[in-house]
């Protein structure tokens, strides 16, 4: 029965096209909860588990950014905080727990190659989607 077998190769093919396009979409949520959450916690207030990973430094209350900062949240700034490339000695030092996802997020064994920027510019974007979504007015 040919008919058969033609509909089962399209149901495989179909099913590897959605597992790639589920794959290489970042979550935010997702991302938030398996990278930040020790710190920041699950409702990204500062009180995660390994908030006082070390002496001095407090995460972040994530919600209240655009409260902070005038009512406009500040995706530009917060994206350079979140890569970590561009903190600033005294403000944000290298000093801090706050790990730099710009590197953490390189893909493993393609470091820095176009492919893995691309990775993480997209999971720095989702976050800051999810970010932006979960901030109090
Ligand atoms: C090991 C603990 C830790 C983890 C994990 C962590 N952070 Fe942080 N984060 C901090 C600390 C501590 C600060 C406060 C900055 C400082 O004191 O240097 C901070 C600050 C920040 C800030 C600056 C907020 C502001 O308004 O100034 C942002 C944004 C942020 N974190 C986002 C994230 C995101 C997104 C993740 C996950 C991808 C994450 N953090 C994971 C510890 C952590």
């Amino acid at each position: 029965m040919p008919r058969r077998n033609e509909l089962i190769v399209a149901g495989i093919i179909f099913l590897l096209l959605a597992g790639k396009v589920f794959a290489g979409e970042a979550s935010g949520a997702r991302e938030f909860k398996d990278h930040c959450a020790r710190c920041h916690g699950t409702d990204a207030k500062g009180n995660g588990p390994d908030a006082h990973e070390k002496p001095g430094y407090r995460p972040a209350d994530l919600t209240q950014i655009t409260k902070r900062h005038g009512g406009q949240f500040p995706r530009r700034e917060i994206y350079d905080i979140i890569d970590g490339g561009k903190r600033m000695p005294g403000h944000y030092n290298f000093n801090s727990p706050m790990p730099l996802w710009g590197l953490s997020f390189q893909l493993e064994g393609k470091e820095y190659s176009d492919e893995s920027e691309a990775a993480v510019k997209g999971k720095i974007e989702a976050l800051l989607d999810y970010l932006e979504s979960i901030q109090e007015k």
